[in-house]
């Protein structure tokens, strides 16, 4: 898969996709993440790429000519799946939607600034827009970067057997069910005995119970389907 993200902060992006599992996919040839820098774009003065709103108000408005150069740029090379543009009135970004992305060839990501991009753009070119949760961040690139970590990590070959996604929470509607790890007993505290059987059967009865048990007590909104 490739990303090609757009952004007046490239440097921004840098370091999310440089480490760990992100960094490892890059490596492996599965997943390629590229920032864009918007001002490479713009016939302004300044490298201006935004301007006030029309009809007056606080706060500047992305101009549509820099970022419709930056599209076309990148789309003489290849054809895109999904336009993208990171807004907080986008399609609450889940699981679901990371699994759907996962399986795309080409994305492009477009990050807001300022009061967001002309609405123009969003009409005609973007394909889709998202938000990571209702609350308002001052630019689209950590949106971005939490999109793309979601996204690659689902990638065929990312992640091993031990960390497969399959059993990430929210996969099944179902939050995750408590993990421990040595030692058995730790000030006294013990691990589940259930998970210490070696029995397949019992481990997975319990982890089913207690992931439905958390699920119940934190967001029974899942289970509602
Ligand atoms: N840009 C600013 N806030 C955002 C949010 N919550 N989700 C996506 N992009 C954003």
């Amino acid at each position: 898969m490739r990303i090609d993200i757009i952004t007046v902060l490239p440097e921004l992006l840098e370091s999310p996709f440089a480490h760990s599992i992100m960094k490892r996919a890059q490596q492996k040839g599965l997943l390629e993440v590229y920032s864009h820098d918007l001002r490479q774009f713009t016939t302004y003065a300044h490298a201006q790429v935004d301007d006030y709103q029309y009809g007056g108000g606080a706060g500047m408005v992305m101009m549509p000519e820099p970022l419709i150069r930056a599209i076309e740029h990148f789309q003489v090379e290849r054809t895109y799946d999904e336009i993208i543009y990171m807004t907080p009135d986008g399609e609450r970004f889940e699981q679901k939607v990371a699994n759907r992305l996962s399986m795309k060839g080409n994305l492009m990501i477009i990050c807001g600034h300022y009061k967001g991009i002309d609405e123009r753009i969003r009409e005609h070119f973007v394909t889709m827009e998202i938000s990571i949760g209702d609350y308002v961040l001052s630019g689209g690139e950590l949106a971005a970067a939490v999109v793309v970590d979601a996204i690659g990590r689902l990638l065929p070959g990312v992640l091993n057997d031990e960390t497969s996604a399959l059993f990430d929470s929210f996969q099944d509607d179902m939050l995750a069910p408590p993990v421990y790890t040595r030692p058995a007993d730790f000030r006294g505290w013990k691990v589940p005995q259930e998970l210490l059987s070696g029995d397949p059967k019992i481990v997975d009865a319990w982890r089913f119970e207690k992931a439905l048990e958390r699920t119940q007590q934190r967001r029974p909104d899942l289970l509602e389907d």
